[in-house]
Formats: structure tokens, C-alpha cells, sequence
């Protein structure tokens, strides 16, 4: 990814966290992506009470991009505190999977859109079955 544009998703990334609702497990999330027009579509996670149905920020990106018309994510940045990269669910990684190239770029950034990890789809999920798995 070039740093320009790098730069803005990570600035999206960060201010969807500052949205995230996650009074339960106090972890937020902030996720952008970047779509085949080159604009930027970000989520944070949504929890509830009835824990199962909190939803992960890439969630709510992905919920964005496809809303907005859409069809191909070109890049993610996922921003969250903890104690090392945070890295997509495998959940997440599938519904990514669905939209994006295994090229694809995925960096995660700390509260401060510091990058501690720049990885790739086909890294956080090899072997994947995808839409053209179905023949
Ligand atoms: N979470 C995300 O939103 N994205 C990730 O990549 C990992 C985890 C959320 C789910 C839950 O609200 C909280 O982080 C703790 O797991």
C-alpha cells in the first residue's frame, strides 16, 4: 500500500474505533477499507448484552462498502489496543474473503495508527474457499 493512501485509512480506522460499543469486553475495534472506486468505508464493533451477537468491526465495513455500491474490497486497516496486532477473527476473515483478492492488504495499527503488522489476505487465511471455489 502506498503511504498516502495508507495514511487516510488509518486515520478512518481510528475514528471508527472512537465509535465502537464494546462496554462488555472494553476492547474497541476500528476497521477501513478501501473499495474498487478508491473510497474508504469503515465499521467499529457493535456488542450486546446477549454476548453472541456483537458484531466485529470488519463487519460493519464490509455492511458500508456493499451499502454504499460497492463490490470489491482493495484494502483493510484494522485499529484496536491489546497486546499485539489485532488481526481479524477467522469469521472476518472469510466475510473478507468474500470481496477481496488473496493479495489483498490487510495492516494492523495501535490507537496511535502505528503499524505492527502489514499482512495479506492470503496470509491470515490460506487455502481459502471463496465464490470461485463454487465453481
Ligand atoms: N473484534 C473486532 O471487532 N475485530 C477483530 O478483528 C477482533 C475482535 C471485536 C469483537 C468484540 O467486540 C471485541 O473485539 C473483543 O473480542
Amino acid at each position: 500500500m502506498d503511504d498516502v493512501a495508507i495514511g487516510a485509512m488509518i486515520e478512518a480506522a481510528l475514528t471508527a474505533r472512537r465509535h465502537a460499543h464494546a462496554p462488555y469486553s472494553r476492547f474497541a475495534v476500528g476497521a477501513a477499507m478501501r473499495c474498487e472506486r478508491g473510497l474508504l468505508h469503515a465499521g467499529c464493533n457493535v456488542e450486546n448484552a446477549a454476548y453472541p451477537e456483537g458484531l466485529c468491526a470488519e463487519a460493519g465495513a464490509i455492511a458500508a462498502l456493499i451499502m454504499a455500491g460497492s463490490r470489491r474490497i482493495t484494502a483493510v486497516v484494522v485499529a484496536a489496543g491489546g497486546s499485539g496486532p489485532c488481526t481479524p477473527c477467522g469469521g472476518c476473515r472469510q466475510k473478507i474473503r468474500e470481496f477481496a483478492d488473496p493479495g489483498t492488504p490487510i495492516h494492523m495499527v495501535d490507537p496511535n495508527g502505528q503499524v505492527l503488522l502489514a499482512s495479506s489476505l492470503a496470509e491470515l487465511l490460506p487455502r481459502s474457499f471463496g465464490p470461485d471455489s463454487l465453481g
